[in-house]
């Protein structure tokens, strides 16, 4: 016995399948015809035989997209430099990623080589289609770029009356679920457009530079987390990762052994010192493209297997 709904009039009827199934091959469309209202409408036969296939039609695919923020107030503490190599890692491990950049320097289309000619700006000002502006850099890498023309989206995004910080969530729905990384680079200070950043990312990724004092500048950072926590708690601090790791002075060890006192649970392998890394951005290349085999290019794959959680990758 199964049971048939009529697609006009929504009545259910129950229908015998043995008197069915002598007359008719499997696979066969076979046409039905409403008792109620007299519509008729096909029927496939061997859903009705199997209807577990009928009753959970092929969900949406669940997105299991990733959103992490390579953010600290600081400047030249590496973000850049992490969010590019990080999102080049991840893409030659086979994943989708878009690398989001919303500081107005734009740096990182720059160290990708590219210099597109929409991006975030317009995203957000829906003057663009998002195909429009999202650029593929690489293979399974695309960039939404950032740039000077964000500034006046800063002051789009103040001028809100309500609702300012989810502009960045509200442009991105619908273009998530393509990706399995959305990785985004952060502007150095506090404003409205991190704030913005910070409702839209679920994980934090902080770099922090082991010279001088950096743990005051965490620790600030940490406050104003906790600030948008309490209203946002889908954002939680996943990674901190040390850069500027230079083994032959004492002062970054000693740095590292306080954050690794403190903060151990987000602790990542440092990302050493390296001159090829303040060389291939001018080359418009990434660590693994300008430099494959620097120690650079060997503790951004280890943050790639970290982030993954998979030891294999890029091995
Ligand atoms: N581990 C490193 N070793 C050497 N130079 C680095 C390292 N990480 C970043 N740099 C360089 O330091 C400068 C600042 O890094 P950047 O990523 O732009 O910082 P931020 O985005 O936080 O301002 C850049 O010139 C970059 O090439
Ligand atoms: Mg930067």
């Amino acid at each position: 016995m199964a049971i048939i709904v009529c697609p006009k009039c929504a009545k259910k009827h129950k229908v015998n399948l043995d008197s069915v199934k002598q007359n008719t091959l499997l696979g066969k469309k076979i046409v039905a015809r409403c008792k109620s209202c007299g519509h008729k409408f096909p029927v496939q036969l061997d859903r009705l035989m199997h209807p577990k296939i009928e009753a959970s039609p092929s969900p949406e695919p669940v997105s299991a997209v990733r959103k992490i923020c390579v953010t600290l107030s600081k400047g030249g503490v590496g973000k850049t430099t992490t969010s590019v190599n990080l999102s080049a890692g991840l893409a030659l491990a086979g994943h989708k990623v878009l690398l989001v950049d919303t500081d107005t320097q734009g740096q990182s289309a720059y160290n990708l080589g590219k210099k597109p000619r929409a991006g975030l700006t317009e995203l957000l000002t829906k003057e663009l289609a998002p195909e429009e502006c999202i650029i593929r850099a690489r293979k399974n890498l695309w960039l939404l770029a950032g740039g000077k023309s964000l500034a006046g989206v800063k002051r789009i995004i103040d001028r809100k009356s309500f609702g300012a910080e989810w502009t960045l969530s509200e442009a991105m729905k619908g273009l998530d679920h393509r990706y399995d990384f959305i990785i985004i680079d952060t502007a150095p200070g506090w404003d409205q457009l991190i704030v913005n950043v910070l409702f839209y990312a679920t994980e934090v990724l902080v770099p922090v530079a082991l010279e001088v004092m950096p743990l005051q500048g965490l620790s600030e950072f940490m406050k104003s987390l906790g600030s948008i926590q309490k209203y946002r708690k889908e954002i939680v601090l996943k990674y901190i990762v040390p850069t500027f790791m230079d083994t032959r002075i004492k002062g970054p060890e000693t740095i590292y052994s306080q954050l690794e006192k403190l903060y151990s649970e987000y602790m990542c392998d440092p990302i050493r010192y390296s001159e090829s890394l303040s060389e291939a951005p001018s080359y418009g290349k990434s660590i693994f493209e300008f430099a494959p085999g620097c120690t650079a290019a060997a503790d951004y794959k280890a943050l790639v297997r970290k982030v993954t959680r998979d030891g294999s990758a890029l091995l």
